[in-house]
């Protein structure tokens, strides 16, 4: 209140006073106004509207304003200098909670608190200094019952006819449930685990919450906003993915759990999703970008970790069947080798190519299955023996059924002796009704087993295996399987190591 005393705008400067003037509790020092209007309060009730009501010429008018200010949702009022109320509308009344012979001559400070009181006389005091009209103040307010509310209010100077001022004018509107909504906006910015912001084209914050400023390094949000002055050259710790951020923004206008990696404050290289999308005015011109960061490099630690896990266990199960059947050890590695740079040259994604491999390691795992004196048997295989091996696929199946691969590396493994006219087995299985990957896996597996050493036979060399694959293209082999593997040996220099 201190404050209040020394800029006070009115003619009475102490605001204790005007208070005490004001106040129901004290003997009031009201006019004798106030007293004829507690007759006839309301709009109706007041001398300008009497007076005017009262000549004919200004009667259709009076009547027009009257029912204009009766009508709006917005509260209308006039105060004096002292903050004391001279004139309302309706809802005036219905914002406050008071009864308009309440509201007569009530000061502002009967329905603020002290904080807010004080915010209401710096309201006036300013346009009182001005001169200028102001608006979009917001005051809490308590109603009668104790309810508190948000408005917001515009004030001009009120002057009599001669045109000297003689107190405020306001319009006021309940704002409580715009306030709530933005506190509650506030509230899931400010506490949000995830990185949001907004940011201009040239690369500067405009706005961020505190965890867009802890994933990154920074103090607080004032400590990023202006650390951060182009964010491309600064955040970015790969360009390439910078560029490519870029160029699906501008293609799609916004970016969907996009992974990137950005340097913090400290140097450290975190990876973050990124979600962004251009904010656009009526026209269509880019006002600015918003987006989301979520900080995923723990996520991508522990998913590298299960790949590595993933990966020694494949490596173990590998060389199950290479310790019993020391002739073909290393024949499932080439395998692999083979398929992935089939797989590759005929363009499957990089997903289905780990896939390919992960099954192609694994792929002869029922051997287990099998008696180590026929894997290993030297000379020719009986047309029993022949049948037992046969087994190995049907057991490889039963082996990897269970386990909860991201990719069908079982059935790989199943249909990975069947041939595409159908005299394959364990299955018989035709054409398109073998898994992709099953048939490069068969025409690796034919190459490799031919261009190696086996306990009945030496290598018959890769230029018979590749010869054994051209002729039954089609027939025995896919097509684009065996083409994709003689292009890679015949054009690509591949080898078997
Ligand atoms: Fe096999
Ligand atoms: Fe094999």
């Amino acid at each position: 209140m201190k404050n209040e005393n020394k800029a006070a705008y009115g003619k009475n400067k102490n605001p204790k006073a005007a208070n005490k003037k004001a106040s129901p509790t004290k003997k009031s020092s009201l006019s004798k106004k106030k007293k004829d209007i507690k007759k006839n309060p309301g709009l109706k009730g007041s001398s300008s509207f009497r007076k005017l009501a009262a000549t004919p010429r200004y009667r259709k008018h009076a009547e027009r304003y009257q029912n204009i200010l009766e009508n709006i949702r917005d509260g209308y009022f006039e105060v004096d200098y002292d903050g004391n109320f001279i004139f309302f509308n309706d809802s005036v009344g219905r914002i406050l909670g008071y009864s308009s012979e309440e509201l007569m001559g009530m000061n502002y400070r009967q329905y603020t608190d002290k904080d807010n009181a004080k915010k209401v006389f710096q309201s006036y005091n300013k346009v009182y200094k001005t001169g200028e009209p102001a608006e979009g103040f917001d005051w809490l307010i308590i109603r009668k019952d104790g309810t508190k509310r948000y408005i917001e209010a515009s004030i001009s100077l009120l002057k009599d006819s001669s045109g000297k001022p003689k107190g405020f004018r306001s319009i006021i509107r309940d704002i409580t449930e715009r306030k709530l909504m933005e506190e509650k906006y506030r509230r899931i910015f400010e506490n949000a685990q995830n990185g949001i912001y907004q940011s201009t084209l040239e690369g500067r914050f405009i706005i961020a919450n505190q965890s867009m400023a802890r994933i990154l390094g920074y103090d607080s949000p004032e400590d990023l906003i202006s650390g951060i002055t182009d964010i491309s050259c600064q955040l970015y710790a790969h360009p390439d993915e910078c560029i490519q951020f870029i160029e699906m923004m501008e293609k799609q206008g916004q970016v969907k759990d996009f992974e990137v990696r950005f340097r913090r404050k400290d140097g450290r290289v975190i990876w973050v999703s990124r979600n962004m999308q251009v904010v656009r005015d009526e026209k269509g011109q880019v006002l600015y970008y918003e987006g989301i960061i979520e900080d995923i490099t723990d996520k991508k630690d522990s998913l590298e970790r299960l790949r590595n896990a993933l990966g020694g266990t494949v490596r173990a199960l590998a060389s199950v069947v290479e310790t019993r059947d020391p002739y073909t050890a290393g024949h499932q590695r080439h395998v692999a080798d083979l398929a992935r740079a089939i797989a590759t040259e005929m363009n499957l994604s990089a997903d289905r190519i780990e896939g390919l491999r992960v099954a192609a390691i694994i792929h002869d795992i029922g051997k287990i299955s099998v008696p180590a004196e026929i894997l290993t048997k030297p000379g020719k295989l009986t047309e029993l023996e022949f049948g037992i091996i046969k087994i190995h696929t049907q057991s490889g199946y039963n082996i990897l059924k269970d386990i909860d691969f991201p990719w069908p590396v079982a059935m790989m493994v199943y249909e990975h002796h069947e041939r595409m006219n159908g005299t394959g087995y364990p299955r018989n299985l035709k054409g398109d009704e073998i898994l992709l990957e099953a048939r490069i896996l068969a025409v690796s597996d034919v190459v490799e087993s031919m261009a190696s050493h086996r306990p009945y036979r030496a290598s018959l060399g890769v230029e018979t295996a590749l010869d054994e694959i051209e002729k039954n293209r089609g027939s025995l082999y896919d097509e684009s399987v065996v083409e994709a593997c003689l292009n890679l040996f015949r054009e690509k220099g591949f080898k078997l190591i």
